[in-house]
């Protein structure tokens, strides 16, 4: 009797899996670029990014951003799974430790997506000239705000697009590579170990988005 139910059971969950072609994919371990831009047009952050999908953890290093130099030396190391991140200063050599309050970020298709259409981006004839992508979208976490992301049938994210009452932007992703090139720069750096972790100030939000609000 068991046995049958299991059985059932599992026989519904794969029908239902299999009649859904639209679950949210996972992207594997990346290496790449990423820029962060507002609808004003300016470049908030850009630079490299390692991301480990398993372990849930993103290496960010802004180089460049236009037309304020804020975001230049901006180096993030989130730990999604823990809820804390790291926010290092390689010019003042500090290193601050904080709670993250939200684990959105554009690396990952979140599990609670819906998905909304599939569109070729450029020409779907032409060999070599088309993308074809998957949009999926969601709710910020406190449903202030909206994203829209793309990713490829294989599930390299292509950009995001957040828009939020404070500030809309657009997070874009470049030559990805599906490995993590360096698996040091996930690993908590010698000026971070021992950190103590800041406390968070009533009505702050920690995310990776807020660090470009
Ligand atoms: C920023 O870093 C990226 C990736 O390492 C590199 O391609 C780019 O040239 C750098 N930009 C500057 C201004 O150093
Ligand atoms: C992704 O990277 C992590 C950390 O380096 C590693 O443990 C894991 O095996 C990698 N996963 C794949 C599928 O390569
Ligand atoms: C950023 O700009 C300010 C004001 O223009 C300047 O004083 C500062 O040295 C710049 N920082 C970097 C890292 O370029
Ligand atoms: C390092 O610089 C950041 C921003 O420039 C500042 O917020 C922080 O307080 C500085 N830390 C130290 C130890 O001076």
């Amino acid at each position: 009797m068991f046995a049958a139910v299991t059985l059932l059971v599992f026989m519904c969950l794969t029908a239902t899996s299999h009649a859904d072609h639209h679950q949210p994919c996972h992207t594997p371990n990346m290496t790449g670029l990423m820029s962060v831009i507002t609808l004003k047009g300016e470049v908030k952050a850009f630079g490299a990014f390692s991301y480990d999908s398993m372990g849930k953890k993103l290496r960010f290093r802004s180089n460049e951003s236009y037309p304020t130099n804020t975001s230049i030396g901006l180096d993030l190391l989130m730990f999604f799974d823990e809820g804390v991140f790291y926010e290092i200063d390689t010019k003042n050599q500090s290193c601050e430790k904080k709670a993250l309050q939200c684990t959105l970020h554009p690396l990952d298709v979140p599990d609670e997506a819906t998905y909304l259409s599939t569109l070729n981006i450029g020409s779907s004839s032409i060999e070599g000239e088309g993308l074809k992508v998957n949009i999926w979208t969601g709710s910020m976490a406190d449903s202030k705000g909206k994203y829209s992301m793309s990713v490829t049938m294989g599930c390299l994210p292509v950009s995001t697009f957040y828009m939020c009452e404070s500030s809309s932007f657009l997070i874009s992703i470049m030559d990805i590579e599906t490995e993590i090139k360096d698996p040091d720069l996930l690993l908590v750096p010698s000026l971070c170990q021992g950190q103590p972790l800041e406390e968070t100030p009533e009505g702050t939000v920690n995310s990776f988005l807020n660090e470009f609000m």
